[in-house]
């Protein structure tokens, strides 16, 4: 069976074929970030009118570059139908859901939380379950055990903003642009330690969830309180907020795996990019006895690979969807 998934939850376009027998066939992904940069975050109608220009070129040069026809090769179509930006949702699962019926073939709503928790099981290093999941990206911040497929327990999420949009946000205070987070880990560099101390919310509280909108507003108000903000207090400003931040992440962090006894912890999202994460996960959780795993920079963050994927899997338990298009901007991991 070879199944065609289609990724349009948020600001990248994406497309892959992955086969029951070969695995993955071949993957694509249009970013748009350079469209919203200007704005210093994504814009809901620009991001869908640009899916809208690119799914189908996309989907026609995945479809060549595994050599395969639409027309015959592809037994099934998997689209995200949510969570994500309602009119960008609409694109792919409006797509995914009207190819499948032109070739009648059937088609799978694929929950895009759901398909990042899998992600690692498109590598050969496959985490063993129970594993817990730390997925943080502009759009979400969660902590998730994973049983096995379609057995989760959210373990804990943001309450406010998610840790990628604090990290756009306070780039943007500091005049970085847009994405923030690889130009705050990059400025942070030359920041001093302890100049500013700025706090790690929620971590005097025994539950996993997360808030970084105080931690922004924290950052403004220091920012308000110098005389003049030169390039060196800019670069400790930086340096404190990305120290808050993966302290954070890895204190909670550090409480799910004790807490559910898991023994593999798997990072996904554009914020797993960040290398002072990745280097005090690595080398703390380790030491626990606890394998750190970061998939592959391009499975890691948004990508259509995990889309199908995960349509594959749950074909392969029966799914498939009426005529009908749903999508659910707004869609809790624990109703799967
Ligand atoms: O998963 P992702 O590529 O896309 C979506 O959120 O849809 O995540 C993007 C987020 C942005 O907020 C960006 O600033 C952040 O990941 N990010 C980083 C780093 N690289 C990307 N944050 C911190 N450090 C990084 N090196
Ligand atoms: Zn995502």
């Amino acid at each position: 069976m070879r199944v065609l998934g289609i990724e349009t939850s948020c600001d990248e376009t994406a497309a892959a074929v992955i086969c029951e027998n070969r695995g993955l066939m071949a993957h694509q992904l249009y970013s748009q970030c350079a469209l919203h940069e200007e704005y210093g975050g994504v814009v809901p109608e620009l991001a869908s009118r640009d899916h809208v220009r690119k799914l189908g070129p996309l989907i026609r040069q995945v479809m060549d570059s595994a050599r395969l026809s639409l027309a015959t090769d592809i037994d099934a179509v998997a689209y995200t139908a949510g969570p994500g930006l309602m009119g960008a949702l609409m694109v792919g699962s409006g797509m995914g859901r009207s190819l499948a019926w032109a070739l009648g073939k059937p088609a799978v709503a694929v929950h895009h939380m759901e398909a990042h928790l899998l992600a690692p099981l498109l590598e050969d290093v496959a985490p063993g379950y129970p594993y817990v999941a730390l997925l943080v990206s502009g759009g979400h911040t969660l902590l998730v055990e994973v049983r096995a497929v379609a057995h989760y327990t959210l373990l804990g999420e943001s309450i406010d903003d998610a840790v990628g949009e604090a990290f756009d946000k306070v780039a943007q205070m500091l005049g970085l642009g847009y994405p923030g987070g690889p130009r705050i880990q990059q400025l942070a560099l030359q920041g001093s330690p302890d100049r500013f101390v700025f706090p790690r919310p929620m971590t005097d509280r025994p539950n996993l969830d997360f808030s970084f909108s105080g931690l922004k507003t924290h950052v403004l108000n220091t920012l308000r309180g110098l005389q003049g903000v030169d390039e060196r207090t800019r670069a400790d400003v930086a340096r404190a907020f990305e120290d808050a931040v993966v302290d954070t992440l890895y204190i909670k962090s550090a409480r799910a795996v004790r807490r559910t006894g898991a023994r593999t912890l798997v990072v996904a999202g554009g914020v797993g990019a960040n290398r002072k994460l990745r280097r005090r996960l690595t080398g703390k959780l380790g030491a626990q006895d606890v394998d750190v795993i970061f998939p592959a920079p391009e499975y890691c963050t948004d990508n259509a690979a995990m889309v199908a994927q995960l349509g594959l899997i749950r074909l392969q338990n029966g799914a498939s969807e009426p005529l009908q298009i749903r999508v659910r901007p707004r869609w809790s991991l624990d109703e799967i």
